[in-house]
């Protein structure tokens, strides 16, 4: 088993914070900068319609002074499709949008919007962004993404982590292994994230073949309470030892 499983840390809510008052801090080219420390191996953003985190100067800022790959979610609208293009981050992560929601609820509907996605898919990758789509588990979603020509997809684990129960946590613990597997056998890339925290973590970590987890709003809320680079490593560490791999750094 390729035991690599890359973290991404999503700053979108240093952004929250900050516009809670309107002014610059805290900087969430800071955290970025702090996250690359503590050992994170890519950066995560989510520039939505509303703006109501990250701006466009932060992802300018973003863009040009960290040396992490940033993957950008974004919405498919002709406007982000634009502001990718600008920027070509190494990453696009496409996520479907709602403006009332409170986060993203839910997986793309890639098999209703296979033609669209398609050309977004091909528009990024030709400008060298590497595509991977938000879906939930879902073997029909899975090869819809296959046919869109996306390299990878990121696995929701928002049910998961939600689940209020050890059968219904088992249960959609069990939907994103067979998710997993399905899309390994298509060779897509897979990701994993959403609601994720060091309760829930490590058996999605645990999951053969899934390269990366990425994760936000428990990493950031933690902060609070420890500082982000001891959060930072504390997840890095449950996700290696899941992985079979002994850290010797606290
Ligand atoms: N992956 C995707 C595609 C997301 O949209 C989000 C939330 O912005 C995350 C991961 C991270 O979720 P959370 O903030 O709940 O850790």
């Amino acid at each position: 088993m390729n035991n690599l499983l890359r973290l991404g840390v999503n700053i979108d809510h240093v952004a929250t914070i900050r516009n809670a008052r309107g002014g610059i801090h805290p900087d969430p080219l800071e955290a970025a900068l702090k996250a690359e420390k503590a050992g994170a191996d890519g950066i995560v953003c989510h520039l939505r319609e509303d703006r109501r985190h990250i701006s466009d100067k932060d992802l300018n800022r973003l863009i040009k002074e960290i040396d992490l790959p940033l993957n950008l979610e974004m919405a498919t609208t002709n406007e982000m499709l634009n502001i990718a293009l600008r920027h070509k981050p190494p990453g696009v992560c496409l996520v479907p949008e709602k403006r009332q929601e409170l986060t993203t609820e839910g997986g793309l509907d890639v098999i209703s919007k296979v033609d669209e996605i398609s050309k977004f898919v091909h528009t990024l990758s030709q400008a060298n962004c590497f595509v991977s789509l938000f879906v939930d588990p879902n073997l029909r979603q899975i090869d819809a993404s296959y046919s869109s020509g996306a390299p990878a997809i990121e696995l929701h684990t928002g049910n998961y982590c939600d689940a209020t129960t050890k059968h219904e946590r088992d249960e959609n613990l069990q939907q994103i292994v067979a998710a997993t597997r399905h899309a390994i056998d298509l060779g897509l890339e897979v990701r994993a994230g959403h609601g994720l925290s060091f309760d829930t973590v490590e058996p999605i970590a645990a999951i053969e073949g899934i390269t990366e987890l990425n994760i936000g709003h428990f990493l950031i809320g933690e902060a609070i309470f420890s500082g982000l680079e001891i959060a930072i490593k504390r997840m890095r560490k449950l996700m290696d030892s899941a992985r079979g791999i002994v850290s010797s750094k606290s």
